[in-house]
């Protein structure tokens, strides 16, 4: 059974066909972790942006798992310098067929600085695509109208950050599913820190109010059942 696991802040575990597919895994120093960095198992690991609450652990977890790391250009040439041993680069609108599922790197609205001050392209989110599931990752990004773009594709599975201050808040959030319409929603990036501190909860309500698109709000560690 696939299934989608939330680590806290933006990281996330996807189970698909077998393959451990590890998101944005900033697990060290992160206080909402569920999961540490030498015990999170990947197969592969993908980095929506260069900061550094999303490449986290990459690097090492990586080297320890052999994971191969998939990124845009600046970055997957940034962890092959960093020593990770096999790295996948696409790039925004591009997709490639990897063994757990079709991967299409879409548009995000953000930065993607890496940790050293590298330049680490432009951020993205993901479009995964499975024999069973679409599932739309938005990661870090202010809301945007060609999201609408996105659902045209009918998204089985969408996660999408609310904390508000370093990317769309609630009521953006609840916008963005309107352009959407995933099946289902799962909100991210958000009580990591008072700074963005968000009741999800009360966001789910207004979700299932105004939209037909079912929200789960998950505790760190806990996870969604993919169909
Ligand atoms: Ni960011
Ligand atoms: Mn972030």
């Amino acid at each position: 059974m696939d299934k989608l696991t939330w680590y806290g802040h933006g990281a996330v575990g996807l189970e698909l066909g077998g393959h451990q597919v590890l998101v944005d895994p900033f697990l060290g120093g992160n206080p909402a972790a569920s999961i540490t960095p030498d015990k999170v198992p990947a197969n592969f690991i993908l980095i929506s942006h260069g900061h550094g609450d999303h490449v986290g652990d990459a690097i090492a977890i990586a080297k320890r798992t052999g994971a191969t790391i998939i990124s845009n250009f600046e970055i997957a040439n940034w962890c092959q310098s960093q020593g990770a041993p096999s790295t996948h680069a696409q790039h925004l609108g591009g997709g490639f067929k990897h063994p757990f599922g079709y991967v299409k790197l879409t548009l995000a609205l953000h930065g993607s600085g890496l940790p050293d001050g590298s330049y680490g392209g432009n951020p993205c989110g993901f479009l995964i695509t499975t024999p069973r599931n679409k599932i739309y990752l938005a990661c870090d990004t202010g809301l945007f109208g060609d999201m609408q773009l996105i659902g045209d594709e009918v998204v089985d599975v969408a996660t999408l950050p609310i904390g508000d201050n370093f990317t769309m808040g609630p009521a953006d959030a609840l916008r963005a599913v309107k352009l959407i319409r995933p099946t289902h929603v799962i909100p991210l990036h958000y009580s990591t820190w008072d700074l963005i501190k968000q009741d999800a909860n009360a966001w789910a309500k207004d979700v299932e109010a105004q939209t037909k698109t079912k929200a789960h709000v998950l505790k760190p560690g806990e996870s969604f059942a993919l169909g």
